[in-house]
């Protein structure tokens, strides 16, 4: 991976707790935090890749990566993950809601269950990841949530509107728990990723095609990987967006 050449040296030693973050954008966030030298969790429902990342980056990483299986549609067991996060790291600075699930779905073959079911993964479990989150991080005196939404959502996209009511909600979150900790210095800010090309993502949805069209769209010609995401986040969660709250940033390549 590119390595982030800044040194967000208030990171180091910082409990993280990263959701998703297993593969894709979310194990670039592990292993960028975990460069930082900051004290790194992440919850994930695949376990065999999720423990294979954390012993890799425990071996090279100033702390052990703590890897928690969760299934984040499921509360209860979010929360007492969470919370078990917590006691192993020691204290918790920084969310990054960073799980999400893009699935695409045609208008006419959604059922209630369906819609349900994305909402669970995409929309709800951010508000009780963080829920859970805030009573510890309140007791460091400061700290940040990252959430990831998408770009998605403002590109009039036919094909995926479940998951696009998802990614807007998650604005509407944003601002809202940000209005409500700001008083705490616990600061709230969205991420807005355009196309980046994951191995999940070409397995199931990229096309060369859409992959050159999208390129083709944006004002820089180049793919956008995972790590792309990682400088962005590290600086939402650091000091050096300290007067920053209530606010998204959009990481498109200039798609927009
Ligand atoms: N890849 C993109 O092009 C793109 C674009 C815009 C926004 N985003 C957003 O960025 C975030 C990360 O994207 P990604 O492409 O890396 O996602 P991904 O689907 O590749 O990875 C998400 C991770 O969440 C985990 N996960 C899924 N369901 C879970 C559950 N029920 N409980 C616990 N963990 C679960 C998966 O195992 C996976 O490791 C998501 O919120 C996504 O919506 C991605």
């Amino acid at each position: 991976m590119t390595a982030v050449s800044v040194r967000h040296t208030d990171l180091a030693n910082r409990g993280v707790l990263i959701t998703g973050g297993g593969s894709g954008i979310g194990a670039a966030l592990v292993e960028g935090f975990a460069a930082q030298g900051a004290k790194v969790a992440f919850l994930d429902i695949a376990e065999q890749q999720s423990r294979k990342l954390a012993g890799r980056l425990s071996e090279k990483s100033a702390h052990p990566v703590v890897y928690l299986k969760a299934d984040l549609r499921n509360v209860a067991e979010t929360q007492a993950a969470v919370d078990e996060v917590a006691g192993k790291l020691g204290s918790l600075a920084v969310l990054v809601n960073n799980a999400g699930w893009d699935d695409r779905h045609e208008l006419d073959a959604v059922t209630e269950e369906y819609w349900d079911a994305s909402q669970a993964i995409n929309l709800k479990q951010m508000f009780f990841v963080s829920q859970a989150a805030v009573p510890h991080i309140r007791k460091t005196g400061a700290g940040a949530i990252v959430n990831f939404s998408s770009i998605a959502y403002l590109l009039n996209m036919g094909e995926m509107p479940a998951y696009t009511t998802a990614k807007a909600g998650i604005i509407g979150l944003t601002k809202s728990l940000a209005g409500r900790l700001g008083a705490e210095n616990i600061r709230v800010n969205a991420i807005l990723p355009g196309m980046i090309v994951t191995e999940r993502q070409k397995e199931l949805w990229l096309t060369e095609e859409g992959i050159g069209k999208m390129v083709a769209r944006q004002c820089l010609k180049r793919v956008l990987m995972a790590e792309d995401l990682v400088g962005p986040c590290l600086f939402l969660a650091s000091n050096a967006s300290a007067a920053m709250t209530a606010q998204t940033i959009v990481i498109d390549g200039g798609a927009l």
